[in-house]
């Protein structure tokens, strides 16, 4: 016996032991599966987008048990304003275009296809601060009932050429 496989038997050939799929995301990795497949299906969601020069368009684009998953458009100049989540963990990924998150004492350029995860009580602002119109996907988990928005705004800084920053 040199192996698990000759040992207990090859798993893979008595599919009747094994779990079966799992219907609905239940792990932090999963729902961002879920998301990257969510996000692979442009014909699922890009005949859904609409963008609003009026104030940040958004669409609930599935619901499941303890969570629910949300469409939103982003044209230049539109900003989410600092916020978090309540007790909802989420998961933002990118879909067109590019947004720009601030959070505590950072400051990141998110591409189509970039990911964020982030737990209960974390703040953001979120912002297109570029030339063209964006698109996202926000997995929630569970649903979102609150988004306590912050008085403060520090958590957005301007980057100088010369790499210096300021808050602002
Ligand atoms: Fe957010």
């Amino acid at each position: 016996m040199n192996s698990d496989v000759q040992i207990a038997g090859d798993p893979l050939a008595l599919p009747h032991l094994m779990p079966p799929p799992a219907a609905h995301p239940a792990t932090v990795a999963e729902f961002a599966g879920l998301a990257r497949t969510l996000a692979a299906d442009t014909a699922g969601w890009a005949p859904l987008v609409r963008y609003d020069a009026v104030s940040r368009w958004y669409h609930r684009l599935r619901t499941g048990p303890g969570y629910e998953v949300w469409l939103l458009s982003w044209v230049p100049g539109q900003s989410s304003g600092t916020h978090d989540h309540g007790p909802s963990s989420g998961v933002l990924t990118v879909l067109r275009g590019e947004l720009t998150e601030h959070s505590a004492g950072s400051r990141r350029t998110l591409h189509a296809g970039a990911q964020r995860i982030f737990a209960p009580g974390y703040a953001h602002d979120v912002v297109n601060d570029s030339l063209e119109p964006a698109v996202s996907l926000h997995v929630y988990f569970p649903g979102l009932t609150e988004m306590p928005m912050h008085r403060v705004q520090h958590l957005r800084r301007a980057v100088h050429p010369d790499g210096a920053a300021t808050l602002r």
